[in-house]
């Protein structure tokens, strides 16, 4: 029984590390929630559209830029302003360790992206988004969702 629950606890926590690559439609929903639809403005679609051509829905995804910084998550959430990854000159302005923006566990990530949104220029923050999104119908992307 003991080591039954032993094994069990490893088995979970060998799959915490495990890269988590949402679906469009279960993002859709997790979304919906946390009521990011019409969010300054920026209807679903165009979070769905952002978050995949940021990172392909992986919340693990990093990217480490030339300038030292890195981007982190599903959202690309840069460490130089908006998370804290432990050095000096970093300004954190979501409050949150960059860590906590590559989980599964999307609400750090999504309380962030709004700050983002608010604070800045809407999406333009979102390179994948200006590029990819921006002024197009994106009615497609929450297509065959059950998103209420
Ligand atoms: C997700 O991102 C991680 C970290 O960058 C990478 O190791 C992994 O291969 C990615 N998974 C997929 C399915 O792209």
């Amino acid at each position: 029984m003991k080591a039954a629950s032993i094994l069990t606890l490893i088995g979970c926590l060998a799959m915490a590390a495990e890269p988590k690559v949402y679906t469009r439609c279960k993002l859709a929903k997790i979304f919906a929630r946390a009521n990011l639809d019409n969010y300054q403005g920026f209807t679903l679609g165009n979070w769905i559209c952002m978050a995949y051509y940021e990172s392909r829905y992986n919340t693990t995804a990093q990217t480490d830029l030339e300038d030292g910084s890195t981007d982190y998550g599903i959202f690309q959430i840069n460490s130089y302003t908006w998370c804290r990854r432990g050095t000096l000159q970093e300004r954190n302005y979501c409050h949150v360790a960059c860590s906590a923006l590559i989980t599964d566990d999307l609400t750090d990530a999504i309380v962030c992206a709004k700050k983002i949104v608010k604070e800045t220029e809407g999406m333009n923050y979102w390179q994948g988004w200006k590029k990819n999104c921006e002024g197009r119908d994106l009615s497609e992307w929450k297509r065959g969702c059950n998103v209420s």
